[in-house]
């Protein structure tokens, strides 16, 4: 597998885990943010409410009040109410555990939140909660009764008339004191509401940080890919084309001076150091050509199995046959006898030397037309760290 492909795959795994991170973590910041102004919201709006209801309980008198109910405090709050709220998905209830008016009757959880208030410390309270089948958030804010409101909700005989008419004698909603809870204006918010709200923040969020991580990653890739990969592809494939065309004369220019710029280098002194040295074996080669050129005998290397390498211009004449014909032939096949060669040959590489290397001996040679040639041979080894090879040296003596 390409390195690109491994760590394409890898960050893909670790940008899935951290997207699902990133996820969860944005969810619940929004989650908490749209639930925080939601409760903002509805702590205003209840504000509002009773600083109205305040103020209309400071100022409309019970005459007006009696004469003109939408005034009573109660009345023309819940209508201001509606009115704040109109086109959102607040919704505002204005409840009592003693209520006067059976349309202001808490729910169940309304009821036990009263109760607290009653009971324990009358402060704001807000959680999510099902709600008629949904879950919402819902909010209360305790009303405490204050001076002006004891005119209508402290005892049955001093309220004015048209509320005693309603509320008779031994009525609960009477018999409050200043600084009790008189009720408490109650507001939920579907929940479904305020989670659409948070599902496009979210996406919004993903969406801005993919687009970050993305070129984040992009520029990352790019970087990796010039100053690592590519440099690296570079010498591997240089490495393997002089391995197959023998030719040593690649070089990379190296762009830096990290780790990725040191193995370039070391890659050009070692192209140049291979080039030096097939230049050096070719010149000796050549060195050993025209040396056995002008000998005064017959000069034929071979390898281990016969094959010969190199022949010089006395060798041709011997054989009859040209350069081109001589080599790649099996230099036994012109022997008459080769046993002693070939077993002198193995000798050498079961033993390390044998008695036939570097000594004369007789043999009978069959050049190309068959004629038969008595010669003087003399077989000597030379050993290169690969390989064996031998070169013989023929003197004829018919
Ligand atoms: C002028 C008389 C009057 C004054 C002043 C007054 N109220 Fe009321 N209140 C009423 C009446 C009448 C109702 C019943 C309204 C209805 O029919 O919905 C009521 C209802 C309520 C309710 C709703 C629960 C229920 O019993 O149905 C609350 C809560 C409440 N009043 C609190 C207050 C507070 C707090 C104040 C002072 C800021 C106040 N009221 C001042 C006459 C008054």
């Amino acid at each position: 597998m390409r390195i690109t492909t491994k760590l394409t795959l890898i960050i893909c795994m670790l940008l899935i885990l951290l997207f699902a991170a990133l996820g969860l973590n944005s969810y619940r910041g929004d989650h908490s943010l749209i639930v925080n102004a939601a409760v903002d919201k509805a702590r205003i709006i209840s504000q509002q409410i009773i600083e109205t209801r305040e103020y209309l309980s400071a100022t409309v008198t019970t005459s007006i009040a009696g004469s003109t109910p939408d005034l009573i405090p109660q009345v023309a709050a819940s209508k201001i109410a509606k009115l704040i709220t109109r086109d959102t998905p607040y919704y505002v209830r204005q409840v009592s555990l003693r209520f006067r008016n059976p349309a202001n009757r808490p729910d169940e959880y309304e009821a036990g939140e009263l109760r607290r208030f009653t009971e324990g410390t009358p402060q704001e309270s807000y959680r999510i909660v099902p709600h008629n089948g949904k879950d919402a958030l819902r909010y209360l804010l305790p009303m405490k009764a204050e001076k002006s409101c004891l005119v209508c909700h402290d005892s049955y005989r001093t309220s004015p008339p048209f509320v005693q008419k309603r509320f008779p004698e031994g009525h609960p909603s009477y018999g409050y004191r200043e600084g009790d809870v008189i009720g408490a204006i109650s507001v939920s918010v579907p929940m479904s509401e305020l989670n659409r709200t948070i599902r496009s923040n979210l996406v919004q969020d993903l969406l801005y940080e993919i687009s970050i991580l993305g070129l984040l990653l992009l520029a990352t890739g790019l970087i990796i890919h010039r100053a690592i990969l590519a440099p690296v592809s570079r010498v591997a494939t240089g490495i393997s084309e002089a391995t197959k065309s023998g030719n040593f004369a690649t070089r990379i220019a190296a762009r830096s001076q990290d780790e990725i710029g040191r193995l370039v280098e070391s890659f050009n002194e070692l192209m140049a150091e291979l080039e030096r040295r097939t230049r050096q074996r070719a010149e000796s080669d050549e060195r050993y050509r025209n040396f056995i050129e002008i000998a005064q005998s017959p000069i034929v290397t071979f390898l281990p199995d016969g094959k010969i390498v190199i022949a010089n211009n006395k060798a041709e004449k011997l054989f009859g046959l040209t350069r081109e014909e001589l080599l790649g032939q099996c230099i036994f096949e012109f022997m008459m006898d080769p046993s002693m060669v070939r077993q002198g040959i193995e000798d050498y590489f079961s033993a390390g030397s044998s008695q036939m290397l570097g000594n004369a001996s007789r043999q009978t040679l069959r050049d190309v037309c068959g004629r038969e040639i008595d010669c003087e041979i003399v077989i000597s080894v030379s050993q290169s760290e690969h390989e064996a090879m031998f070169t013989a040296i023929l003197r004829t003596t018919t």
